[in-house]
């Protein structure tokens, strides 16, 4: 099986994806639950991961997004912001938002470059949900960057 689809409530949760996006599996389980999981299957093993949580009737957010690393750079996440675009269109949402840390450039850069663009921050937030400093590209992460897309 080829393809993306819904994670049915009765799967088995791919932790291992999802903690390639976020650090601990307690901040996971606080948007996993009330959430839709998207997986992306080649030859029936699972690549890559998103999900997707209703925040309003205008808007929906991409919670977590990851690829496993050995097929990181094909492609696949561009894929993914295209898939969970065009299923938040196609269920009447207006806008697709996604959050990411201070300090991932790429992750920025990727986003913009699919038509996400930065309109705000949520202050503190990686020090004030996690016990532990996280660090990324030797900086430590403080503030998540908010980026949307409007749905044309
Ligand atoms: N360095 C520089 N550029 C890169 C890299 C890299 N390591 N990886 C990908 N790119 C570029 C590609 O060249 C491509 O450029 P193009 O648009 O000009 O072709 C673009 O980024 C898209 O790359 P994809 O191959 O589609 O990206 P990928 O499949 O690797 O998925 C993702 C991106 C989801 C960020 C993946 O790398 C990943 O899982 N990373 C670890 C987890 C993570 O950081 N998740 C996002 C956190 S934010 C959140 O979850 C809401």
């Amino acid at each position: 099986m080829n393809g993306i689809r819904q994670l049915q409530r009765n799967e088995v949760i791919p932790y291992h994806l999802l903690l390639l996006a976020d650090e601990t599996i307690e901040a996971i389980n606080k948007y996993i639950n009330d959430s839709e999981l998207y997986i992306f299957e080649q030859d029936n093993r699972i690549k890559a991961i998103y999900v997707l949580q209703i925040e309003d009737r205008m808007n929906i957010e991409i919670k977590n997004i990851a690829v496993e690393e050995v097929s990181q750079g094909q492609g696949v996440g561009k894929l993914l912001l295209r898939d969970a675009a065009s299923r938040a269109k196609a269920r009447g949402f207006k806008t697709i938002t996604i959050g990411t840390g201070d300090a991932l450039t790429m992750q920025l850069e990727l986003y913009q470059r699919e038509g996400f663009k930065i309109f705000g921050i949520r202050k503190d937030f990686f020090i004030d949900n996690y016990s532990e400093p996280i660090y990324e590209n030797g900086i430590q992460l403080k503030h998540m960057v908010m980026l949307k897309k409007k749905l044309q």
